[in-house]
């Protein structure tokens, strides 16, 4: 009896641990705040002109996945806030590259094409953005020179930077990006000469810049 009553005490002291350790492993996803700090920074840290993101990113709201149901915003899972996905094109925003936006640790897409965006694209973006498969920064005011980090976003499949006023030279690592589909440098301000993609990347994807050249007759933009 009494070892009885001792076996159900282990039994029943291990079987808190492990209730608790589930109970842990479950609260750290749900107390991971990562996510929603990311999506903060970025909120305070762009001028929304026409306030979509002040009619729709809204913090008080604390349940598990409720940053999933922001404008813009598509998770992973939708009861989970870790995000897939951010797309705020076109919506009038204004500012510098959100920096905080390294702290949406998951995120594969990235989209913020069509805005008022100035500054430079950061250097270390590919410390941001690891595991980016999608990223489209197209007509904005970018400005500055293509960052060489880009080469380390070894997932990309579409790069769109056309439509800015980046200077210089197109990295030739940018070549090193194997999964490139879809890749648009073209009306900014760049010159010398265009990586050898694997992939079939034309003309027009460079196209209105001061002089680049490559595999393929590239016009600048004054013959244009
Ligand atoms: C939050 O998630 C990130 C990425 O998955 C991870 O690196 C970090 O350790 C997590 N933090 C907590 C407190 O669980
Ligand atoms: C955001 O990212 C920075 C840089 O990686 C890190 O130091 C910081 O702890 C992160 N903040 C949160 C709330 O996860
Ligand atoms: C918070 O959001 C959830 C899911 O959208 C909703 O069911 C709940 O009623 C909301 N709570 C408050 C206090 O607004
Ligand atoms: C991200 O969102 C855009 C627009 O909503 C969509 O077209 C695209 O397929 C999404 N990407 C991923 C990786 O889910
Ligand atoms: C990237 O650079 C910025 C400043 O340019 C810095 O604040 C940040 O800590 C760096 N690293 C990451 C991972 O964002
Ligand atoms: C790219 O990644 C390599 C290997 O992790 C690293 O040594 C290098 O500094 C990175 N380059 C840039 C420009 O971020």
């Amino acid at each position: 009896m009494v070892l009885k009553g001792k076996y159900f005490a282990i039994l029943a002291h291990t079987l808190i641990l492990h209730v608790g350790l589930v109970f842990l492993g479950g609260s750290s996803s749900f107390a991971n705040e990562s996510d929603i700090y990311c999506l903060r920074t970025i909120k305070d840290s762009l001028e929304d002109t026409y306030n979509h993101l002040s009619s729709s990113w809204n913090f008080e709201n604390n349940t598990e996945g409720f940053i999933c149901k922001f404008k813009g915003v598509e998770c992973w899972h939708p009861d989970e806030n870790r995000v897939l996905n951010i797309s705020l094109s076109d919506m009038g925003l204004k500012g510098e590259f959100p920096h905080g936006i390294g702290n949406c640790t998951s995120l594969a897409s990235l989209d913020l094409s069509s805005n008022k965006l100035s500054g430079s694209i950061p250097s270390n973006i590919s410390d941001k953005l690891p595991f980016v498969t999608s990223l489209d920064l197209s007509s904005n005011s970018f400005s500055g020179e293509i960052p060489l980090s880009l080469a380390n976003c070894t997932y990309l499949n579409v790069l769109k930077l056309d439509h800015n006023q980046l200077t210089g030279m197109i990295p030739p690592q940018l070549a090193r990006l194997n999964q490139i589909q879809k890749f648009s440098v073209s009306n900014n301000l760049l010159s010398g000469p265009v990586p050898s993609f694997d992939s079939t990347v034309t003309a027009e994807s460079y196209a209105n810049n001061i002089r680049l050249w490559g595999a393929f007759e590239i016009l600048p933009k004054y013959y244009q």
